[in-house]
Parts: C-alpha cells; sequence; structure tokens
C-alpha cells in the first residue's frame, strides 16, 4: 500500500512536492490506514555522471535522493523510486539497460524500499531475462527493496513474476476514467478488471497481480465510481497505490481510501485473489475467500441503471477457482454485514437485499458466527 506520483503528476515531480505528499500521507491519516510506499515514478533522472552513476535532477531535486529519503524515511515512511529496463525510460529520462548493477549500487546507498521497473525501449531484450537481472542486481546491492514488475502483461509475467519480484502489472496503463480506451496503451478501470480474469490463481502472499495504481479521486470519475473502483481493487487482492493528490483530497476520498474494512478484504492474510463468479442482468458477482471462513461476496452494478437484489444465498455453490473448484460453504447462520454502511443485515437465512446504485456496488461480508 502506498501512493505514487505519476496519475496525478506525470512528469511535474520535486522534492517539494514527495516532501508535502509524505507529509499528506500522516496528517491525512492514510499512513495509519496501512499506506506506506512514496513512490516517485518517471521524470526524476536526468543523466549520468563521468563514473556512469544516475544522476537525480538537479533542479528538481536539490537535495539529493539520499536526503529525500531520508525525510520520508522520518515521517515513518518507505521511499521507491521508478526506473526502465530498457535504454531510455518512457518519459526519455536514462534507463537501466546495462547499468543495472551499478544502478543498484545507488539505489541501496540511497535507501530506497521500492523499485518500479518499466519496459519502455528495451529493444531486443527478454523481460524474464532483464528483470531477473534487475533482481540479481538489487540482491547484491544488499538492501531488501521491493521490486515492482511493469512490463504491461506482454510476456504474461504473471507465470514467472513469483521468482523475480514482488507484484508485476498484468495490463497497460489505468486512465482516469470508467471504460474509455486509447489504442493500446491506455483503458479505464473497468476494462483493466475484465483482464483480471483468469489470472487468479497466479497470486498470492509476497507475489501479487498488479492491475495498476488507484485513479480514486481523480477528475473524470464520479465518486460512486472512485469507491467501486477501490472496492474492486481490494477485491482482487490488488497493491493498492494511490494515484490522488493527497495534500487536496475531499473526505469523501479519503474516506473511501482508509475504509479499514474494505481494505482488511484487499489485505487478508490469505491472499487470495477474488474472482467474478457470475453475471446476471448487468450485475456481476465477485467472490474472494477471506481467511477465517468468512466470504467477500461483491455485487457490482456495471449498468446505467439502479438494480434491486432479493435473492436467497444459502441455496448457491460457489466454487473456488484458486482451489480446484473446492465448494466455498455459504452456512444458513452466516451474518451478512454490509461493509461500507458498517452495518449487518441478518443471517443468510434471510435474503440478500438492496438497491444498487448505476455503477455502485454492495461488498458484503459474510461472517462467520
Ligand atoms: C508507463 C507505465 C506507467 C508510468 C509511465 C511513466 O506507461 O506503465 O505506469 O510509469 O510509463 O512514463
Amino acid at each position: 500500500m502506498g501512493w505514487n506520483s505519476w496519475n496525478t503528476f506525470a512528469c511535474n515531480v520535486s522534492e517539494k512536492l514527495i516532501k508535502e505528499m509524505a507529509d499528506a500521507m500522516v496528517n491525512s491519516g492514510m499512513k495509519a490506514a496501512g499506506y506506506e510506499y512514496i513512490v516517485i515514478d518517471d521524470c526524476w533522472q536526468t543523466g549520468r555522471d563521468k563514473e556512469g552513476n544516475i544522476l537525480a535532477d538537479p533542479e528538481r531535486f536539490p537535495s539529493g535522493m539520499k536526503a529525500l529519503s531520508d525525510y520520508v524515511h522520518s515521517r515513518g515512511l518507505k521511499f521507491g523510486l521508478y526506473i526502465c529496463g530498457g535504454d531510455k525510460t518512457c518519459g526519455g529520462r536514462p534507463g537501466s539497460m546495462g547499468y543495472e548493477f551499478q544502478d543498484a549500487r545507488s539505489y541501496a546507498k540511497w535507501e530506497i524500499d521500492y523499485i518500479k521497473v518499466d519496459w519502455c525501449n528495451h529493444g531486443a531484450l527478454n523481460a524474464e531475462g532483464s528483470y531477473t537481472t534487475m533482481r540479481d542486481a538489487l540482491y547484491a546491492a544488499g538492501r531488501p527493496i521491493l521490486l515492482s514488475i511493469c512490463e504491461w502483461g506482454s510476456t504474461k509475467p504473471w507465470e514467472w513474476g513469483a521468482k523475480v519480484g514482488h507484484m508485476w502489472r498484468t495490463t497497460p496503463d489505468i486512465l482516469n476514467c470508467w471504460d474509455c480506451e486509447i489504442n493500446w496503451w491506455g483503458s479505464g478501470w473497468t476494462k483493466i478488471l475484465d483482464k483480471q480474469v483468469g489470472l487468479e490463481k497466479y497470486a498470492g502472499p509476497g507475489h501479487w497481480n498488479d492491475p495498476d495504481m488507484l485513479q480514486v479521486g481523480n477528475d473524470g470519475l464520479t465518486e460512486t465510481e472512485s469507491k467501486s473502483h477501490f472496492t474492486m481493487w481490494c477485491m482482487l487482492a490488488a497493491p493498492l497505490i494511490a494515484g490522488n493528490d493527497l495534500r487536496t483530497m475531499p473526505a469523501t476520498i479519503k474516506d473511501i481510501l482508509t475504509n479499514k474494512d474494505v481494505i482488511a478484504i484487499d489485505q487478508d492474510p490469505l491472499g487470495q485473489q477474488g474472482f467474478r463468479y457470475f453475471i446476471i442482468d448487468g450485475i456481476e458477482i465477485w467472490v474472494k475467500p477471506l481467511q477465517n471462513g468468512d466470504v467477500a461476496l461483491c455485487f457490482f452494478n456495471r449498468t446505467n441503471e439502479l438494480k434491486v437484489l432479493s435473492k436467497n444465498w444459502n441455496q448457491y455453490e460457489i466454487t473456488d477457482v484458486n482451489n480446484g473448484g473446492k465448494k466455498i460453504e455459504l452456512k444458513d447462520n452466516m451474518i451478512i454485514h454490509d461493509v461500507w454502511a458498517n452495518k449487518d443485515l441478518g443471517t443468510l437465512q434471510n435474503k440478500i437485499k438492496a438497491t444498487i446504485p448505476p455503477h455502485d456496488v454492495l461488498l458484503v461480508r459474510l461472517k462467520i458466527k
């Protein structure tokens, strides 16, 4: 869980911005809710010195990366940087191709905790090979660093990523819209969501599918769409990397990003990615088994109409796609807890009844008594 500069600030990053964001992460209650990493995305780097050492932009980061890292750590947070496995980053800055071991030593010296490795300008490089080189370089540098693989799902990183890094992007870029699409390169969050179906079994503790950073709170999404986006990322057990301006977010958005019961579903220790069980009348029903036998059920209204739910759930057999089709037990005496409303709706002996506005969700935690 953390924050990354790209979705709101793109190349407009500076030491002032990052310090303010670290302060805002603490002061807003995001840190207390579990957010931990502050990550600078593309454009912090400008060149290399005579010995080939990577250099931060001296105008935007006049105190240098070690001082900024110290500042972020002094706020009780961890610090991350974006780099690229090709010879230039997507924003045209120096990449790490051929400099992996030397760069890893700089990151360890700066006490970096998280590295996101992008994939622009990689030429003839093989993805698994290149990311493995960076993994080995980070090991050799001797500092524990989270490795976030960002090759956009192009070589099925879910098949090799667990050996190489801690999380891997499954798709090209998320855009701040419901379902827009720009060529291959970017799409709205519901389209990104569809691309997660089938990848459930590859995720688990320490090795996660990454459906990209959150657009929660950004222009282009309604508040309801931000809420359903956040909910679905939690159902996916996704890394929760906020991408909005934490300094100015309204209380409504802060309340979405810091809801502890929704976050608990994302961070559940079982670490199972939820799956889409059924689609009926435009409502998607997603299921995420939780550690103590509880089950998260999410009803996602993808239509533009209000939908009324009224169904008995104790009669359904749900098979778990992550566990070889094992049956998920829904017992009569399970309590139906509406997570966003924070209220119990009776037990599964009764119907689950709700009206779900367009683009909204009903998220329930079925609790073992
Ligand atoms: C790629 C990545 C994005 C972002 C930009 C930066 O598009 O997928 O997440 O890091 O590069 O240029």
